[in-house]
């Protein structure tokens, strides 16, 4: 629903840097936040441009980043969302306002801009352009799993409404103190910034280095992208322009989503090209691991999508789950332990070694469930190899939120052998249901989990080091006073948002002050 009106003072979150908050603002599972009634000269306004939210649209953990974030850091900053009008965005149910209007630049069309509240005082900005975003598909590509072929111009429009919003123009009346960007489809955002002279400092957040955006070179007019950006200290990358490199290139700072990646980037065996350009920005302090957490709602006591919600130490609620997702995945009964694959299935995520582990588990009496949807070849390697162990490991590709927080709940443990993994959030929700995961030693895996004590970890991306960690599982699974140890420690791991929030906080003003002493008010 889409109806026409200007931005006024109905404002839930505050207008300007140092004015009173008027109405509480209230977290996604229904929590109040804590907001001072004191102004706050450092709260600052945050444009978080992003190419999937949980709530509306998600193909990946972007999308839950996205919509807990914001929510997080809401009594500290006015952070709201920009994302592309996409079917799913627009037919949500929430009405939306039209706030503003966007020519267009190059061969990128003119655009409108939506304002959507969400019911907890969440502001989202909304794309409007029905020929880019009004499509049957994922955010990035038809239902078979192709890309859109005009992405470039897609995202590129994203990065110039940041821009155009950021510049004050398009009548939004809300103009940031700074802009946060997230991974390729952002990464146009702080370029047109730049090249246009908007001086409003930029934050780029990579959560997957792999995924780069690049297109020809000959893209360069359609985009408005000017030649002195065609150097190796610009967007250029081997012959191609990169959508990522520009986010890289252009943004006041970098950050990444857990400690052990942004070490890891900046070698040749995880910087996929990019190790050099990215060990000059950490040597010049500029980039940065931030961790990511888990929302509220992950809580095994009380999430209402689950058949039998349990508690520490309620084992036979966690059976009742385990017999649900047995029944859901028409599996046999079985006593034995039940492993499960919530995942993308794409290269990242090591599938290929589930597959050559996947007759051992079920030679020693385990089964297994996977979920999940992706490239063509992995969902269809997953399916056969269902098909090799009927009534053993069962398959549905596609993805649903309640049969994935099911499928962490019932399980034992968690297959997640990624060769290399940003941060992952899935072996954190894994932990909090009770669900040990087992899980290559990489990234934010690494980090987010200890060896033997709240799941298994293994080094070399091959079936024998995965094979020897899958065992050490096993054997725990055949110790009940150990696996009940194991998993209360999983349970209870401190995972959330708040250590997040607060290096990101600093960052915000870190940054805005920087830009006001370098540029004056902007
Ligand atoms: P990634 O972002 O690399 O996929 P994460 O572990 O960070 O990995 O995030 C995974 C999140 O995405 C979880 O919420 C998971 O339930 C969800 N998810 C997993 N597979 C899919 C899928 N095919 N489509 C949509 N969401 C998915
Ligand atoms: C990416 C990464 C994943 C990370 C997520 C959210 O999709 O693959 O590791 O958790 O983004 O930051």
């Amino acid at each position: 629903m889409i109806s026409a009106a200007v931005e006024t003072h109905g404002e839930r979150f505050n207008q300007q840097a140092a004015e009173v908050i008027p109405v509480p603002a209230i977290t996604s599972t229904g929590k109040v936040f804590q907001v001072s009634s004191t102004p706050n000269p450092d709260r600052k306004r945050v444009l978080f441009v992003t190419s999937e939210m949980a709530d509306l649209v998600k193909s990946g953990g972007l999308g839950d980043v996205s919509a807990a974030l914001p929510r997080a850091m809401a009594h500290l900053h006015d952070v709201r969302i920009l994302i592309p009008g996409y079917p799913q965005v627009v037919n949500s149910g929430h009405p939306i306002h039209t706030v503003g209007e966007l020519g267009g630049h190059a061969a990128l069309p003119p655009c409108k801009i939506g304002r959507m509240d969400m019911p907890d005082g969440l502001v989202i900005y909304v794309l409007l352009c029905p020929e880019l975003y009004e499509r049957d598909g994922t955010p990035y590509g038809a239902n078979n799993g192709r890309d859109w072929p005009d992405n470039h111009i897609r995202f590129a429009r994203l990065g110039m409404a940041a821009c155009d919003i950021a510049a004050g123009q398009g009548m939004v009346h809300w103009k940031p103190d700074l802009v946060h960007a997230h991974d390729w489809p952002a990464g146009l955002a702080p370029a047109y910034m730049h090249w246009r002279g908007v001086k409003v400092p930029t934050l780029f957040t990579i959560h997957n280095l792999a995924y780069q955006g690049t297109v020809s070179l000959a893209c360069c007019p359609e985009l408005g992208i000017p030649e002195h950006a065609l150097q190796q200290e610009g967007m250029e990358f081997y012959g191609k322009l990169s959508f990522l490199k520009a986010g890289l290139a252009y943004s006041s700072h970098i950050t990444t989503v857990s400690a052990t990646y942004a070490r890891e980037i900046t070698t040749p065996e995880f910087g996929c090209g990019l190790d050099g350009f990215l060990s000059s920005k950490a040597h010049h302090g500029q980039l940065s691991g931030i961790p990511n957490g888990i929302d509220e709602s992950w809580e095994a006591a009380t999430d209402p999508h689950l058949v039998c919600p349990f508690s520490l130490n309620d084992w036979e609620g966690k059976k009742t789950n385990a017999q649900h997702v047995r029944e859901l995945f028409e599996l046999d009964d079985s006593e034995g332990p039940l492993f499960a694959v919530v995942s993308r299935l794409v290269y990242q995520k090591g599938l290929d070694l589930t597959i050559g582990v996947a007759d051992a588990i079920v030679e020693q009496g385990g089964q297994m469930v996977i979920i999940g949807r992706g490239e063509p070849e992995e969902e269809q390697a997953m399916r056969e190899l269902a098909l090799r162990h009927p009534g053993r490991i069962g398959v549905r590709i596609g993805f649903n939120e309640t049969d994935a927080r099911r499928m962490f709940a019932g399980s034992d443990f968690l297959l997640m052998p990624s060769r290399y993994e940003p941060c992952g959030l899935s072996q954190m929700y894994a932990q909090r249901f009770g669900s040990l995961p087992i899980a290559r030693n990489t990234g934010g895996l690494a980090d987010t989990i200890e060896d033997g004590v709240t799941g298994f970890l293994f080094d070399a991306p091959s079936v024998d080091a995965y094979l020897n960690a899958v065992n050490r599982a096993f054997y725990a699974f055949g110790k009940p006073e150990l696996l009940s140890a194991m998993r209360c420690r999983a349970m209870t791991q401190p995972f959330n948002w708040s250590q997040a929030v607060e290096p990101y906080a600093d960052l915000y003003v870190k940054l805005v002050q920087r830009a006001v002493a370098r540029n004056g008010r902007y």
